[in-house]
């Protein structure tokens, strides 16, 4: 018999967006027909064509070497430049670090920051992945109440945090909500870590996804701070902007110098280096952007608009989302818990939707940082994650068989 797995990742359970994952996958080798998927998170438009001939080049070049763990200068350049030129931040090729897509950039910062007996503020629904990276890393996550429509409420994270607290995380446009902060939010939740000593993480990987308002960098309120004092990291994304997600490309763009030759230690250690050919292929995205940013917003706001407003008359959403690519719906009428509501509506009408209690899991975490055990929030029992970056007719049907099945209950 092999030996039991005590770690601490042998106590976290594989999230939702797993099994939904998986049961998309086993329901269409079953029956042959194809599932349609509102699911994951991957648009069904593709990267301008001079990233794939820019990657197929470097390739072809031979530029296939290992490159530092802190990714190739040229890109670092060129995502210092991004950062200046469209999102007011200030940073530098010393502290700018190219990663294998953000949630690799995220889990490498998140190790950078991570002591022992450390606390890390996340939303109470939030995306799985920062909670589970969190403990990987060794932290004690604390899943502080949201306010109305949730949003971030600085009374309640100054409640919820203790002397331990090291890290807020902030996540504008947020997944799973859709909740976009204004900057009088962002300021007083900066105030709040900066009056507290503590870092803040800021994930935009949806960073072009805001539909009613610009989206703003929460690292461009302390650009006029001197580069020693500043606590806010960065995580950036190929994958959304540019629908780069096969690509596996991100950046990280650290506060200040030690907190990025930290990290540079702890990618040394966990990946050597990021593929050099796609850091060509992010090289030409960035070179493109702003076409491209604007092109794929549009997509994605196009089908916000011409779908999801059915879901507001059905009564299913408040209003629609503000920023990014999800959608969370209330089905508390069918009766049903999120979990069946999603295997019925799989079953029944070959529909993919992601329970959305998996974004409310409350672990009950010992000194270790190992799982004893888990709840769901009782009060997202009823709710469901849609993906509205899909192709724009998969998102009508998928949204009027969800719509039937809803009908056929309530
Ligand atoms: C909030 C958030 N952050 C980060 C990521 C990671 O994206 P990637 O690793 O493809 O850069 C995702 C992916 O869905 C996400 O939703």
């Amino acid at each position: 018999m092999s030996p039991d797995i005590l770690s601490a990742a042998g106590s976290i359970p594989s999230s939702c967006l797993h099994s939904i994952f998986h049961a998309a996958e086993r329901k269409e080798q079953e029956t042959g027909v194809g599932v349609v998927k509102l699911h994951v998170g991957d648009p069904y438009f593709s990267p301008s064509g001079n990233v794939a001939d820019e990657f197929v080049a470097a390739v072809r070049r031979g530029d296939t070497k290992y490159t530092g763990p802190e990714g190739l200068p040229a890109l670092r350049a060129a995502a210092v430049d991004k950062l200046r030129e469209d999102n007011g931040v200030d940073s530098a090729v010393s502290r700018l670090l190219i990663s294998p897509g953000s949630a690799q950039g995220l889990a490498a910062l998140l190790q950078s920051l991570a002591e022992p007996g450390a606390e890390i503020l996340l939303p109470e629904l939030h995306w799985p992945v920062h909670l589970q990276q969190s403990l990987l890393a060794g932290f004690q996550p604390v899943l502080y109440p949201l306010g109305a429509g949730f949003r971030p409420d600085p009374e309640r994270i100054a409640a919820a945090a203790s002397p331990r607290t090291r890290v807020l995380l902030i996540n504008s446009p947020a997944n799973p909500t859709g909740v976009v902060l204004e900057r009088e939010e962002i300021a007083a939740l900066l105030e709040l870590a900066r009056s507290r000593g503590w870092h803040v993480i800021s994930d935009e990987a949806y960073e072009h996804f805001c539909y009613e308002r610009e989206h703003l960098s929460v690292a461009s309120l302390e650009r006029d701070v001197p580069v020693d004092e500043r606590i806010v990291h960065s995580v950036f994304t190929f994958s959304k902007s540019f629908a780069m997600t096969g690509y596996r490309l991100g950046y990280v763009a650290l506060a200040n110098d030690r907190a990025a030759d930290v990290m540079k230690v702890v990618q040394e250690a966990n990946i050597i280096g990021t593929s050099t050919p796609v850091q060509h292929a992010g090289i030409a995205a960035l070179s493109s952007r702003a076409d491209a940013a604007a092109t794929n917003r549009k997509l994605v706001q196009r089908n916000r608009d011409a779908v999801l407003p059915q879901l507001v008359q059905a009564g299913l959403l408040n209003e629609l989302p503000a920023g990014g690519w999800y959608a969370m719906l209330d089905v508390a009428r069918t009766g049903l818990d999120s979990e069946e509501f999603a295997l019925r509506l799989l079953e029944s009408k070959g529909v993919a939707v992601v329970a959305g209690n998996g974004f409310a899991m409350r672990p009950d975490v010992d000194e270790r940082g190992h799982i004893r055990s888990h709840d769901f929030a009782p009060w997202a029992r009823h709710l469901i994650r849609i993906a509205f970056c899909v192709d724009p007719a998969e998102l009508e049907t998928g949204v009027q068989r969800l719509l039937e099945f809803v009908g056929e209950r309530g």
